[in-house]
């Protein structure tokens, strides 16, 4: 059920990525195309997932969900393009393609960057779509802050500042939680708008996402070492070679897989709290810690 749920829901917002990407003017064939090749060609679309299944549960129709979906995509693929760069982590590999700067050029790949992250923003702003008003500026909000300073951005700070460093375990949970962690969240967040959800369906759906967008990142920092790169389509042993901070680097490999097993024993306590069948974001859940891509 879950990897149904998994490839119904990827098959969906690509469909919308790709019309949203295809629809703009060819003004600059280059640039689209270098959009196309960081929002499209792979991925596994887990935020667009938690969207559509968390508006589920709250039994929000997927067609209201759409543009939440594809927007926080796209801010996604945006950080993951600036994220290979060379003056970031320098990989040429993603989704077992060239990253963007290899395929295209630097300058290209910071401006699909740019690009997409406005896109995001055009998307969820569209006086077109199925959302009102109130709800597109409370998600345009939750958006702009998961991304920015006190979120996405403000966390590959923290990354590349803690590079060839020590820091301490408080900095590395600060840090996971903001690079990772706040996209994640705001994908559940972006639903809980489209619902009008409750405080208290809110407050536990939060704490769900939290727990599972940091254990997202652990997992992240366990597969760099034990997976291998044609699982994963990135460059296997990237955070080793570049001296990431890490959790496995700060709590050993084993310390930092029970430190994921924990987090997602606090989602799936959160989620007991609440009068849904949720064993589709249970199952999800799970599958975090589970994954090897
Ligand atoms: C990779 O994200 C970067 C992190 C935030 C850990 P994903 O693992 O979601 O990457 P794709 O979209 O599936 O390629
Ligand atoms: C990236 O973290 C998080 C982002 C905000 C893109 P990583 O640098 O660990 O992601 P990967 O391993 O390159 O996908
Ligand atoms: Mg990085
Ligand atoms: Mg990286
Ligand atoms: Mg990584």
């Amino acid at each position: 059920m879950l990897t149904e749920a998994i490839n119904q829901y990827r098959a969906r917002v690509d469909n919308q990525l790709e019309s949203y990407i295809d629809a703009l003017e060819d003004i600059e064939p280059k640039l689209k195309a270098a959009m196309k090749h960081g929002a499209l060609l792979g991925g596994k679309r887990i935020r667009p997932f938690l969207v559509y299944a968390i508006g589920d549960l709250l039994s929000v129709a997927p067609q209201k969900l759409d543009s939440a979906a594809a927007a926080i995509e796209c801010i996604h693929a945006y950080s993951l393009i600036h994220d290979d760069l060379p003056a970031m982590d320098d990989d040429n590999l993603r989704r077992g393609q060239p990253t963007v700067h290899i395929a295209y050029d630097e300058a290209t790949a910071i401006l699909a960057g740019d690009a997409l992250q406005t896109l995001a923003f055009e998307i969820i702003s569209d006086p077109s779509n199925t959302l009102n008003p109130q709800q597109q500026i409370a998600m345009i909000n939750a958006l702009a802050k998961a991304s920015g300073y006190n979120g996405m951005c403000g966390g590959q700070s923290m990354d590349l500042n803690a590079t060839n460093q020590q820091i301490d375990y408080e900095t590395l949970v600060k840090l996971h939680q903001l690079k990772t962690g706040a996209l994640i969240r705001c994908a559940v967040e972006l639903a809980l708008i489209a619902a009008d959800a409750d405080d208290n369906t809110k407050q536990h759906l939060l704490t769900y996402a939290e727990s599972v967008g940091l254990a997202f990142q652990v997992q992240d920092d366990v597969l760099d070492i034990t997976a291998s790169t044609e699982e994963l389509g990135k460059p296997q042993g990237s955070d080793c070679e570049a001296n990431k901070s890490t959790y496995p680097k700060l709590l050993g490999l084993s310390g930092a897989q029970d430190k994921a097993k924990a987090l997602i024993e606090q989602a799936l306590s959160a989620l007991t709290n609440l009068p849904y069948n949720s064993q589709l974001i249970a199952d999800f859940a799970r599958y975090i810690i589970t994954r090897r891509v």
